[in-house]
């Protein structure tokens, strides 16, 4: 049976009556967006984050804009991010308007390196956006540091790191805003999309609500000229049926995360490294192997479909040349482009799953596995 980098047909099957019974609450309440079920969501995942406020909007790409447009990021900006992300960062950069300006990651965690920031901010950085990648945080007290003595905004890209945290803080309730992405494949997932915005500022919580809903304040009339990025009430209902198990979930992740991490001691794959004082969710179990590539291709045969993120660093992407990234520029992200695959993860892959896996690599590497 093939074995999937992420599924969600068993926890469906687990789940699955009060998935329906969500939707049915929501088509039999009469109200089918901006409602009640929206409103609920937005307050009970901003308070588990720790945040003020949550905004819910159709997409983290979408988030990352009105974050942005919400802190008046607009054109000839530059914003300061890295390469090794999934690409709605950098489009959602692009979108509004901004110049995506590039530092490299740590070689051990893939994670933004912020002693690079300081030389990375002009007098044009609107703001700054760590990504939260994999599922663990980056180092935000060194980039608060940075940021706030160049008055440079934060916005935390959270969209892989849902109930991470930082010495004890959830992301999300770190910087100005934080972005969160329910796409299905997320640590809390919804059945399609969405995306959700934190903030402990009340202005800022009060302009994205304007900006999601073609800046109208009332009905009928726009204060400003905004855009259509609401969370849909479907979406919001079956995400408060997920979120009290988000725990769980994590919980689910961080067992076989420890388990791969046993099983694999023994071989020449590299295992991921955790940042003291943070807690790692594990959207991905990210390794890393000279050779990747053979791996993948040998384990496709076995029918075990693995995946990378990312295997092309974003400022080399034809769709961002304009912005001049070259090779050479952020050696990290390049080089952990060539190396890094992601071994299946979900909290309902099975012990045979992830033995069947290993096993596999133990073979293909001709190396011993600790099964
Ligand atoms: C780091 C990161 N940022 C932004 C996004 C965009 O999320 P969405 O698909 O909800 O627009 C994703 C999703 O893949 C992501 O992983």
């Amino acid at each position: 049976m093939t074995i999937r980098v992420w599924d969600y047909l068993t926890e469906y099957a687990d789940e699955r009556a009060e998935i329906l019974d969500a939707v049915d609450r929501v088509f039999k309440s009469g109200v089918l967006i901006l409602g009640e079920s929206g409103r609920r969501f937005e307050a009970e995942f901003a308070a588990y984050c720790g945040a003020a406020h949550g905004v819910g909007v159709d997409n983290a790409t979408n988030g990352l804009f009105l974050a942005m447009k919400a802190l008046g990021v607009g054109e000839g900006d530059e914003v300061v991010t890295v390469a090794n992300t999934a690409v709605p960062t950098v489009s959602a950069i692009v979108q509004a308007g901004a110049v995506p300006r590039f530092v490299d990651v740590h070689e051990a965690t893939g994670l933004m390196n912020a002693s690079q920031l300081a030389g990375a901010i002009s007098e044009r950085t609107r703001c700054v956006i760590p990504v939260h990648l994999y599922g663990q945080m980056a180092d935000m007290a060194a980039v608060t540091a940075v940021c706030a003595g160049s008055g440079v905004p934060v916005i935390e890209d959270c969209s892989q790191s849902h109930g991470a945290t930082q010495h004890g803080v959830r992301c999300g309730a770190v910087g100005d805003l934080g972005v969160f992405s329910f796409y299905p494949t997320k640590p809390l997932g919804a059945y399609g999309d969405g995306g959700l915005i934190t903030t402990n500022d009340e202005i800022l919580d009060a302009k994205l609500r304007s900006l999601r809903f073609y800046g109208m304040k009332g009905v009928y009339y726009a204060e400003e000229a905004g855009y259509n990025s609401r969370l849909d009430e479907v979406q919001a209902e079956i995400l408060r049926v997920k979120l009290p198990r988000l725990g769980a979930y994590i919980r689910r992740r961080q067992q076989i995360a420890k388990r791969y991490d046993e099983i694999l001691s023994a071989t020449s794959i590299g295992v991921p490294e955790i940042v003291p004082g943070n807690d790692h969710v594990y959207y991905v179990y990210v390794v890393r192997h000279p050779e990747r590539d053979r791996l993948l291709a040998e384990l496709r045969q076995r029918d075990i479909l693995l995946n990378v993120s990312y295997p092309w660093p974003i400022h080399t992407m034809r769709g961002f040349e304009r912005f001049g990234g070259k090779d050479g520029d952020l050696p990290c992200t390049e080089s952990l482009s060539t190396r890094i695959m992601s071994l299946p993860m979900f909290p309902a892959l099975s012990e045979a799953q992830q033995d069947t896996v290993c096993r596999a690599i133990g073979e293909v590497l001709g190396e011993p596995v600790s099964l």
